[in-house]
């Protein structure tokens, strides 16, 4: 049973107190400042910055190419549309992996450049002190375990992470690690269910996960992929909402069409 409690403002406190009352934790990604004004007023929970963005904004094959000049401009203009949704920024690919310092710096970035909330980095025991080091400057930050796109060229696949007992057991203790290290948040990608409930169980801090079950304090998607503006990524955990290629295709087809046959403008569209 979940009781829904109105709030002005999430902040990290609000989704542990989510967690503690049962309610589910709703969180989407947004890049720009008029869909990131939408999501804040459908009333998502957290907007993820996610460095997706490199994929679905920037047409890169992976999300290591996004820069932290690139995330920090998508993460500020997600800011400028948003009243209540809390907002939390990817660290990309190469700005924390180097040292603490590094983390620390680019995190630093993101909060005084972008204004945002919190960012968000992937991986467990190798990240911690990174993460203990950005916390020092009260900057909140999320985890994020199972699959971790930015280590696409290590593990080869996007498939379904910790099957086997060894690699589940290292999520277990990384998850317990982040937790101990003062993460607000844990992101669970593409893992089996049973696992990602185990987690959810153990820890204090939400889970939120995107193709990990429903056993977890809240669910994850990328935007662009439950509204249907990408057509090509169909994993199985995705549930599409709408159809927004097809329909945008459709309407400026329609466009193009009245541009060429001078149906527009008509009398009342002209001064
Ligand atoms: O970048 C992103 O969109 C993400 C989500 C998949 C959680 O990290």
């Amino acid at each position: 049973m979940s009781t829904y409690k109105e709030v002005k403002k999430v902040t990290t406190h609000t989704l542990i107190e989510m967690k503690m009352r049962g309610e589910k934790i709703s969180m989407l990604t947004a890049y720009d400042y008029s869909m990131a004004k939408i999501f804040d007023a459908a009333k998502v929970d957290v907007l993820l910055v996610g460095d997706s963005a490199s994929n679905v904004m920037h047409g890169h094959e992976t999300t290591l190419p996004i820069t932290l000049d690139e995330m920090i401009s998508h993460a500020a203009s997600v800011i400028r549309a948003v009243d209540r949704s809390l907002v939390v920024v990817d660290l990309p690919f190469g700005s924390y992996q180097g040292n603490s310092k590094e983390a620390l710096n680019s995190s630093i970035r993101i909060m005084k450049e972008a204004e945002a909330h919190a960012v968000k980095l992937e991986g467990g025991s190798e990240v911690v002190e990174s993460i203990k080091r950005i916390l020092t400057a009260g900057i909140p930050v999320m985890g994020h375990l199972g699959l971790t796109p930015q280590s696409i060229y290590k593990f080869g696949t996007y498939e379904v992470r910790a099957k086997e007992e060894e690699e589940a057991q290292k999520l277990l203790s990384d998850a317990q690690l982040l937790e101990e290290a003062g993460c607000f948040a844990i992101v669970l990608e593409k893992i089996p269910s049973k696992l990602a409930k185990q987690v959810a169980e153990m820890v204090k801090v939400p889970i939120i996960g995107i193709g990990a079950g429903p056993d977890v304090d809240g669910q994850v998607l990328v935007s662009h992929d439950m509204l249907g503006i990408n057509k090509d990524f169909s994993p199985k955990f995705l549930r599409r909402y709408l159809n927004l290629y097809d329909e945008i295709k459709s309407a400026v087809e329609h466009y193009v069409s009245d541009v060429k046959s001078v149906d527009f403008p008509n009398q009342k569209e002209q001064y």
